[in-house]
């Protein structure tokens, strides 16, 4: 039985598949219940309950898709999960509605302008919910028949016949239809459905009248009733693409492929105007639907003063998505301009948004976080080394203990340790400084360092005075 084996490496192979871990890899959602009620630890969340409930109400609004243009700003320090709720807003809002996620300074960096950028962010982040109507064929297999090749390799020509409760039927198969039988090892006894325009086969599962093949099949077999009526049936399809992928398509000279490598260059404002026009005609047939999206732009202070112009007017647009920002930044200068304002955005903006704050961890809730960080990065770790890094946590940040994980688990392998004890934080964070220090460093030894740009008596003054400026 050389062939089972055979499969066997395939899939040992898939199991072992490296997953890397994100800064917020851990988050799965909100972490609400059906009242919108925060729950205190849920979904990989901790805490910050007001500003995950107000999040909550937001997704809740473009679930219903009766408002458009509205946008919410995200404040709060450095480290209070901005980022974190706005990925588990995306993680809730799940596959069909579109969340685009930008950085301000990222439409610095395009090779494109600003407003093009943004543009196409905010495309991103509306979808078409298209309906169209496709012809399948959906049957139980009867019957596989594929002429065997005298030279080996896969056979040109088949036949395969399929049957409902009423009908059998004989098809030809052409070589792309048998590579695809085989792939999927449809055999007699599957329902599959083929799509007559594509000739795209999918396995729906096993026939009920199989099931007693039950334990030769295993336990992640399907069962489905052997389908009725004709074998060719109308079938609605329901797909969301978003308008930046149509534009992408439409747009001649960069083709479609430019939507993977993500080079897709500026679109000229034509191809918009003939797509939107596109767009609205199906949408009066009833063939499409608009489906607003989110579009996230985190550290928005870094966008300039024409930049949050062209967001004012665009957030007009009866179609706009739900704008959602963040910042850390307190009151300072407006990007562009020698104006200051709140979290360096303009006032007629900040007028337009809806501002939900986060507040810094309580030692507690620190705890919580880096309980499941651990988890997430399957470190084991002592009960007095979690107090000792929730204490670093609550003293420094909640980053920097976050980074000491991983970084502590290392020095745990290196001794040839079991879980991380309170001597493995020690060292590391010996090794590895927080902010803190490093100034403190900075300021003793000022002189040996290149541009110091200090007078001896700025001490921290200068720093905390930089974060507001
Ligand atoms: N409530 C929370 N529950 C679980 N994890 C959290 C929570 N808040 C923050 N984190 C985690 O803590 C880390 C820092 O949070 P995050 O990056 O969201 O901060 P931020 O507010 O965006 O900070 P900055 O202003 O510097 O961008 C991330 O790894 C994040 O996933
Ligand atoms: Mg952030």
């Amino acid at each position: 039985m050389t062939t089972t084996t055979d499969v066997k490496v395939s899939e040992v192979k898939d199991l072992t598949r490296v997953e890397r871990i994100g800064a917020h890899s851990h988050i799965r959602g909100l972490g609400l219940d059906d009242a919108f009620e925060a729950r205190n630890v849920s979904q990989g969340m901790v805490g910050q309950k007001a500003a995950r409930r107000a999040a909550g109400v937001i997704l809740e609004l473009i679930r219903q898709g009766k408002i458009a243009g509205r946008a919410v700003l995200l404040a709060g320090q450095p480290g209070t999960g901005k980022t974190a709720i706005a990925m588990g807003m995306a993680k809730a809002l799940g596959e069909e509605t579109p969340f685009a996620m930008m950085a301000g300074s990222e439409i610095f960096s395009l090779e494109m302008s600003k407003t093009e950028a943004l543009t196409q962010a905010f495309r991103k982040a509306i979808g078409v919910r298209i309906k169209e109507e496709t012809e399948m064929i959906e049957g139980e297999v009867v019957e596989v028949e594929v002429d065997k090749p005298a030279a080996g390799g896969v056979s040109k020509t088949g036949k395969l016949t399929l049957k409902t409760t009423e009908m059998e039927t004989v098809f030809d198969l052409g070589q792309k239809m048998i590579e695809s039988l085989v792939k999927q090892k449809i055999q007699h006894g599957d329902v599959i459905a083929i799509d007559k325009a594509s000739g795209k086969i999918t396995k729906l599962g096993r026939s009920f009248a199989r099931s007693k093949d039950f334990d030769a099949m295993g336990p992640a077999t399907k069962f489905v009733q052997c389908p009725d009526g004709e074998l060719q049936k109308k079938k609605e399809l329901v797909h969301v693409v978003t308008l930046h992928e149509i534009d992408v398509i439409n747009s001649r000279s960069q083709g479609f492929l430019a939507l993977f490598s993500g080079d897709t260059g500026e679109i000229r404002s034509e191809v918009r105007e003939q797509i939107d026009g596109k767009v609205a005609a199906w949408r009066e047939e009833g063939k499409a639907e608009i489906v607003p999206g989110v579009l996230f732009i985190d550290e928005v202070h870094m966008l300039d003063i024409e930049c949050f112009s062209w967001l004012n007017r665009a957030l007009e647009n009866e179609n706009a998505p739900i704008l959602v920002v963040a910042t850390n930044r307190g009151i300072t200068r407006i990007r562009g301009t020698n104006y200051k304002s709140p979290h360096g955005i303009p006032i007629d903006l900040l007028d337009r948004l809806l501002i939900i704050s986060t507040s810094p961890y309580t030692e507690q809730e620190i705890r919580k976080i880096l309980d499941i960080r651990c988890e997430e990065e399957d470190v084991e770790m002592s009960e007095d080394a979690r107090d000792l890094l929730t204490k670093i946590g609550h003293e420094t940040s909640l980053r920097y203990a976050i980074h000491l994980i991983n970084a502590a688990a290392l020095a745990c392998q290196k001794r040839k340790g079991k879980e991380v004890e309170m001597e493995d934080i020690g060292r590391v964070y010996s090794l590895f400084v927080d902010v803190k220090r490093s100034t403190q460093f900075l300021m003793e030894y000022q002189e040996q360092f290149m541009f110091n740009e200090m007078s001896p008596d700025d001490e921290m003054e200068e720093d905390s005075a930089q974060h507001t400026e």
